[in-house]
């Protein structure tokens, strides 16, 4: 596992979009699996910067997002179909048929995310970017005794509802269920980013990247793979030896 530490969000963003940029640059039909959140947004905006100064095209990339709200339409500006048409996909050249969103109407919660696993399959993910929760979890997989593999439905939490309770009018409106890749949907990556900022996350940090392996901490598991980089800013790094 790699692990760098940023002096400024400025520099994290730019080193994470550069992993991307490189990747795609050197393999255009790269497919990349993205996340949402506060933490990407910077690293989102470089690489639409980047793109506009013609310093990489996703043409031929392909998209997976980690996770959705259930009951929320693509619309909903709550929606992370909508953010990630909002902070990326309408300001790049990716074609829309290569974005691949679990789409949170679907009739068949469970359905929907057999046909995403099975589009995975087909489309192994070259870099997977994470963010991390205050409870250790990584996309939507909760901390809880046992977790899910493969995409699933999942109850959120109530603290995951509380810290996401920010970007909706109250805690009230925050669906009480999404669909997430799973915890072995992710360790398929052949890369992975972690991302995380903010001195409220250096005790989950410390506990994710050197703290036993359970299923109590989520991104814990990460450190089963061979490919993972973490980027931290001072803050979230401070509890690191
Ligand atoms: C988002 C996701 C979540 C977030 C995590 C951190 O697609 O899967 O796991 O990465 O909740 O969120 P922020 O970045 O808002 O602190």
């Amino acid at each position: 596992m790699e692990i760098k530490i940023f002096d400024t969000q400025e520099q994290l963003d730019s080193s994470a979009a550069d992993i991307f940029v490189n990747l795609v640059n050197q393999k255009p039909n790269a497919v990349l699996g993205l996340a949402t959140g506060s933490t990407p947004i910077g690293i989102y905006e470089n690489l639409v910067n980047r793109f506009k100064q013609n310093k990489v095209s996703f043409k031929a990339a392909s998209t997976f997002n980690l996770d959705e709200y259930v009951g929320l339409p693509p619309e909903s500006d709550q929606s992370y179909a909508y953010y990630m048409h909002k902070h990326l996909f309408s300001h790049i050249d990716l074609p829309a048929a290569q974005i691949h969103l679990l789409n949170g109407m679907a009739d068949d919660a469970e359905a929907e995310c057999s046909r995403f696993e099975t589009l995975l399959a087909k489309h192994p993910l070259d870099i997977q970017l994470l963010g991390l929760g205050h409870n250790g979890h990584i996309a939507f997989n909760e901390p809880n005794d046992q977790l899910s593999s493969r995409t699933h439905v999942i109850k959120l939490k109530e603290e995951t509802i509380n810290a996401n309770a920010r970007f909706f009018a109250s805690a009230d409106e925050v669906p009480t269920h999404a669909m997430t890749m799973g915890i072995g949907s992710i360790l398929k990556a052949n890369k992975i980013l972690l991302v995380v900022r903010g001195a409220d996350k250096a005790e989950i940090v410390k506990k994710a990247l050197t703290g036993p392996i359970t299923t109590q901490v989520p991104a814990s598991l990460l450190q089963a793979h061979a490919g993972v980089t973490v980027l931290l800013d001072r803050e979230a790094g401070r509890m690191l030896g």
